[in-house]
């Protein structure tokens, strides 16, 4: 039987129809409250509210799963390439050996980088911050691509040709988004700008990439290879949340992929979405320099009149415990301990973590360390800089905003919308 909900407001009972997901996740589909009774709904930060409905990523936060297309992030990350789990992110299924082969071949073909994004590029002052910088080029990658672009965002409903065009925009974003990262890293360091090497694979290039040094000969490390396969997979999706459901509101006035991705870019820099990684190494350099004390920390971050947070720590969605934080604790210590690198901020963040899981505070509130807690700490190791956490995560994400804006514009939704309840003056004329 379908189940609805009743709604009673000024005496008048209202019928809703409920929908349910294939996990049997429930939502009281209200596109007619306003309508019907003339009321509203106010739910800041969207703690209840369903943007959409959605067949690429399945979280549970309750029980701390996630799952893309349906598959569990702890087979991914044991199994696959970031590679196949972008595929398997954007078109639905794992790839055969064809379609990866092909998919590859199509990203490869795509890696020469126009001289003008270049100088665009190099026109940054080295002080601009990396998620700006990225922000920024990804929306000029429009400028080389404008046909495409227009296209997507104006002929989805002509099939085939849309497809074509969705795709060779996915394809190019995928190849230039690793090597303007690798240009922002190199830049920082301080070292030549290079090229794809396309006798590697997608990770591995990223590596090659971000680490070449100039006049050596290039070793790949499989270590770096093998955690950035793991983080990128861990960020490649986290169905709604401020950056992809950003993607997702901006592509609904038809603007293109590169526009949309390149406001999720922005919305992912801050401090409480995918800027807390770089915030959490901060947090710990600062707890480091200051005798270590913990508890001083801890208990400023349970004092109320303090802004001070525990960095790295709570989710919106989460109340056991992050998935990814999991994995992402157990490769830290693993890269470390390959890399032989003996950092005490990862035994800081682990006793940060071991008082506060056994704290009343956090306990109660079911705050548990995220996937940016333990992130950072492998980026250090690999010889990242702090200001270029949030852009291994966008690098991460990419293939999901992808998937999402392209869900989005197949389902037809309408233009994202919001509405307020307006608390300013009222009605008044001007005195003279
Ligand atoms: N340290 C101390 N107290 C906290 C923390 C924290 N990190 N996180 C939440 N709280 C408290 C908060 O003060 C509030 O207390 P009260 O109910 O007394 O007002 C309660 O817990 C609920 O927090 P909230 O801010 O209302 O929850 P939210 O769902 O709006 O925010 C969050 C979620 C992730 C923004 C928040 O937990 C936070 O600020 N964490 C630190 C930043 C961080 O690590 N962000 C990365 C999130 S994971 C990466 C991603 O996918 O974005």
């Amino acid at each position: 039987m379908d189940k609805s909900a009743k709604i009673e407001f000024n005496g008048s009972s209202y019928t809703f129809p409920v929908i349910t997901g294939s996990e049997n996740e429930e939502a009281i589909d209200i596109k007619n409250l306003r309508s019907e009774m003339g009321l509203i709904t106010y739910d800041p930060g969207y703690k209840n509210t369903g943007h959409c409905i959605s067949s690429i990523t399945y979280l549970d936060g309750e029980n701390g799963i996630l799952r893309y297309r349906g598959y569990s992030v702890e087979e991914l990350c044991e199994k696959k390439s970031f590679l196949e789990v972008t595929y398997l992110l954007i078109f639905g299924d794992l790839p055969s050996q064809n379609q990866l082969e092909k998919f590859q071949n199509d990203i490869r073909e795509e890696t020469l980088v126009d001289e003008d994004l270049k100088q665009i590029f190099k026109s940054f002052p080295k002080s601009a911050h990396p998620m700006g910088v990225l922000s920024s080029l990804t929306s000029a990658l429009i400028a080389f691509n404008p046909q495409n672009e227009t296209k997507i965002s104006m002929t989805d409903k002509e099939g085939v040709t849309a497809d074509d065009k969705m795709y060779l925009s996915t394809v190019r974003l995928l190849a230039k988004f690793p090597i303007m990262s690798s240009w922002t890293l190199r830049k920082i360091k301080g070292l030549p700008l290079n090229y794809s090497n396309n006798n590697l694979s997608y990770t591995e290039n990223i590596a090659y990439m971000m680490f070449a040094k100039p006049n050596q000969e290039y070793v790949q490390n499989d270590v770096i290879v093998n955690a950035l396969n793991t983080l990128l997979i861990l960020h490649a999706d986290h169905e709604q949340n401020c950056s992809t459901s950003t993607v997702r509101i901006v592509g609904s006035s038809y603007a293109g992929l590169y526009a949309s991705i390149s406001a999720g870019i922005s919305a992912l820099w801050g401090r409480l979405h995918g800027g807390a990684n770089q915030a959490v190494i901060e947090m710990l350099e600062l707890i480091k320099n200051d005798n270590s004390d913990i508890d001083k920390y801890l208990n400023k971050a349970k004092d109320k009149s303090d802004p001070f947070r525990l960095m790295g720590f709570g989710h919106r969605v989460y109340k056991n415990f992050d998935p990814r934080a999991k994995i992402i604790k157990k490769a830290a210590d693993q890269v470390l301990n390959d890399l032989g690198i003996d950092d005490p901020i990862l035994d800081i963040a682990k006793s940060i973590e071991e008082k506060a899981l056994t704290d009343e505070y956090f306990i109660e509130k079911k705050l548990y360390p995220n996937v940016d807690f333990y992130s950072g700490i492998i980026y250090r190791a690999l010889g990242i800089p702090s200001d270029m956490f949030t852009v291994m995560f966008a690098l991460g994400r990419i293939p999901g905003w992808i998937a999402q804006w392209k869900e989005m514009r197949d389902s037809n939704n309408p233009i994202g919308r919001p509405r307020q309840i307006y608390n300013g003056p009222t009605h008044r004329k001007i005195s003279s």
